[in-house]
């Protein structure tokens, strides 16, 4: 792997400052403010963030910078600085009501050298002075104290240091973070069989079965089945079951799989019901790589990949063609121009799909699955033909290709919504430019629909970014998960923006149903020209653990050609998968949040919790194991570190750091 980051605070002091000679006052105001990275506004010079006189607790200061949460300035304060004071608050622009509440930090050179604590609207300024002695990397960062940033006005006034030194220059954006080579925390999985993934899957009777028993361990590898119902059949070679359900039931399996070293055995629950998707699906999607360079060519590769990586016996499945596989209403790339559809009115792939069954069947032969994507409007998001007004004929054509997935989009629908929608109820506005929940639902309904209409199980992935609460409507119209974000990218900002925002959403995710924060942004991203992550090491278990914790679909976004041992290593940890592929489908919430520490934790179905406790901070923190009682683990309690697989000593621990950005990822149980 490349380039890779790691939080401690550093940057480039080649930028020569003049030189000064005796103890000189230099005001923070007088720096280039504009340096400052923020989550609303720009950051304003002697005012506030929206213009007015710095105030706060009612008292007015001339000199400062007005912010909002979150947020940094960098300044290179070289060694020499002696020492830098403010006084800092919430602008009392913000109505002392307002739920505004921000922690003023400052770190130098990656360590904390002064909070002032969680600070209200309202309350009178508090005295910010710090020791710069021998300092030369300075961070002032504002956070949201873990609530969100609405109103989060923050003012450092009257801000200056006193140095002989180098005159302080400040430095544009996110905090720096040095490179650190990636480091892997799971131990390789044994030679001897292990069988993993979910406990539980669920398919409708009629619909083709498939699925192949994700099991690592040495190959040869021998498979077989107990309890297996009639109408499927396991090849004992790959592992893969097929076949068809004719009835609805509920039937225990216990699958095995045996190579020279031994043998596996799982509890394996197949529910024939209405329901599909009973674990958050786990495959790979071509967006967060190619984008509109996907072809056929590249899936393929995609898919062998899967299966050559061994990711496959990890629980990955689908293999998910995004956008521009149809014909694009205006490009210039003649491979995607041509009809959209035939004389028929069935949709036409552009020349770089030849033959969509083909693609199908020839991710079916690897024992995985399908997936597509389209757009309820005229045309799709990248501009390419979308199934407007041939809904139902675009169901059936994805049938009978043999597509197992559908996500789909809402661009374009907004310019025929009013036409398509009528009798719309004046119920309340959300917000957004589509106004009616009816018009929000109206697309998904239809299609949900005609999904369901097929003799094929069709998992539906909404993918309206929230709109209209689709948490609580969602499965209403057979959705089976549903973004709850706009588009995801790799950064730190993108990535714990979308993941620590999902408590509204969370009560609502259940087997079938799941919250869809977005795709994976690890590994070679980069919607056409691709490269490294630009998530740090730590960022990266972050995202994944939390993605984990969240119950969300599992869709990696990287080029899997490329995929470096360190990605590898993150997503082919079982303990951790095990988390999201967790048979009782809650999703976590964040039970606590001391300072930059958020804890989020996660019941499951074997009585156990998933505890991630998540340093949203730029410099390593403590994490107590003493606060397990105070988070409702009464008694003696188990601990086991997921990311390293290994028994952590609840008695005798040394200090645990939690990384900067980054997480420990527990599973606690009571002691037997
Ligand atoms: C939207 C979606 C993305 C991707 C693109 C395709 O932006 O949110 O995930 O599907 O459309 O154009």
């Amino acid at each position: 792997m490349k380039s890779r980051f790691v939080l401690a605070l550093g940057f480039s002091l080649a930028v020569l400052a003049p030189q000064m000679t005796s103890a000189e006052t230099v005001w923070l105001d007088d720096l280039n403010l504009a340096a400052a990275t923020q989550g609303w506004g720009q950051p304003h010079k002697n005012q506030s963030v929206d213009g007015h006189t710095l105030t706060i607790g009612g008292q007015k200061f001339e000199r400062g910078f007005g912010t909002h949460a979150e947020s940094h300035l960098k300044i290179n304060v070289g060694g020499g600085a002696q020492k830098f004071s403010a006084k800092v608050g919430v602008d009392d622009e913000v109505n002392s009501n307002a739920a505004s509440s921000v922690e003023f930090i400052v770190v130098g050179d990656g360590k904390t050298l002064w909070r002032s604590g969680v600070m209200k609207a309202g309350a009178a300024a508090k005295d910010c002075a710090v020791d710069l002695t021998g300092v030369k990397s300075l961070l002032l960062q504002v956070s949201d104290s873990g609530d969100g940033i609405d109103f989060d006005h923050a003012d450092w006034a009257d801000a200056k240091f006193e140095t002989a030194g180098t005159k302080p220059t400040t430095v544009s954006g996110e905090p720096q973070l040095i490179f650190v080579a990636p480091y892997i925390l799971t131990p390789a999985a044994p030679a001897t069989p292990r069988i993993n993934g979910a406990n539980l899957f669920g398919v409708r009777p009629g619909s083709p079965f498939l699925f192949t028993i994700p099991a690592t361990g040495e190959r040869p590898m021998e498979f077989s089945a107990t309890g297996l119902p009639d109408g499927l059949q396991l090849d004992t070679k790959t592992g893969c079951i097929t076949g068809v359900l004719k009835t609805k039931g509920e039937f225990i399996v216990t699958l095995r799989a045996k190579n020279s070293l031994g043998t596996a055995e799982k509890k394996f629950r197949i529910v024939c019901g209405d329901q599909m998707a009973l674990t958050p699906p786990m495959g790979w999607n071509s967006w967060n790589c190619f984008a509109g360079a996907v072809s056929e060519e590249r899936v393929k590769s995609a898919a062998d990949a899967l299966v050559k990586s061994g990711l496959i016996n990890h629980g990955w499945t689908y293999i998910n063609v995004d956008d521009f596989w149809q014909n694009h209403r205006n490009s210039k790339d003649p491979t995607l121009r041509g009809d959209f559809r035939d004389t028929n009115g069935v949709i036409v792939p552009n020349s770089r799909f030849p033959d969509m069954k083909g693609l199908a069947d020839y991710i079916h032969k690897l024992g995985l699955k399908a997936g597509l994507y389209s757009s309820p409007g005229p045309w799709t998001c990248g501009g390419c033909a979308g199934s407007w007004q041939h809904e139902a004929q675009d169901a059936q054509t994805y049938a009978e290709w043999g597509f197992d997935y559908l996500k789909y989009d809402w661009c374009s629908y907004g310019s025929v919504v009013s036409s398509e929608v009528t009798n719309v109820a004046k119920v309340k506005s959300n917000g957004s430019p589509w106004k009616k929940d009816e018009e929000a639902i109206y697309p998904y309904k239809i299609m949900g629909e005609f999904l369901r209409k097929q003799n094929r199980d069709i998992v539906f992935s909404l993918c309206q970014y929230g709109m209209a609460d689709v948490w609580n409507w969602g499965g209403a119209v057979n959705g089976n998960c549903w973004r709850t974000t706009g588009d995801i990218t790799d950064t730190w900002r993108s990535m714990s923006g979308i993941g620590f925002r999902q408590d509204k959403a969370a009560p609502l995710a259940k087997p079938g149903n799941w919250n869809d924060p977005d795709m994976l942004i690890v590994g070679e991203v980069g919607w056409g020209k691709t490269h490294p992550t630009r998530l740090s090491v730590d960022e990266q278990y972050t995202h994944i653990s939390l993605w984990c914790l969240l119950s969300a679909p599992l869709l990696i976004g990287c080029d899997m050609t490329k995929l470096d041992d360190f990605t590898l290593n993150l997503l082919s940890n079982d303990e951790v998968l095990a988390i999201d592929q967790d048979a009782l489908g809650k999703e976590t919430t964040c039970v606590s949040t001391n300072g930059d520490v958020r804890i989020y934790a996660k019941d499951l179905e074997d009585g156990g919790r998933a505890l991630g406790f998540f340093n949203l901070g730029v410099t390593p923190l403590p994490l107590d194991l003493k606060q397990l009682a105070s988070l409702g683990f009464g008694g003696q309690q188990h601990v086991h570190d997921l990311w390293r697989q290994s028994d952590v000593p609840v008695n005798d621990t040394p200090a645990i750091m939690i990384p900067a950005h980054g997480v420990v990822l527990y599973k606690v149980t009571a002691a037997k």
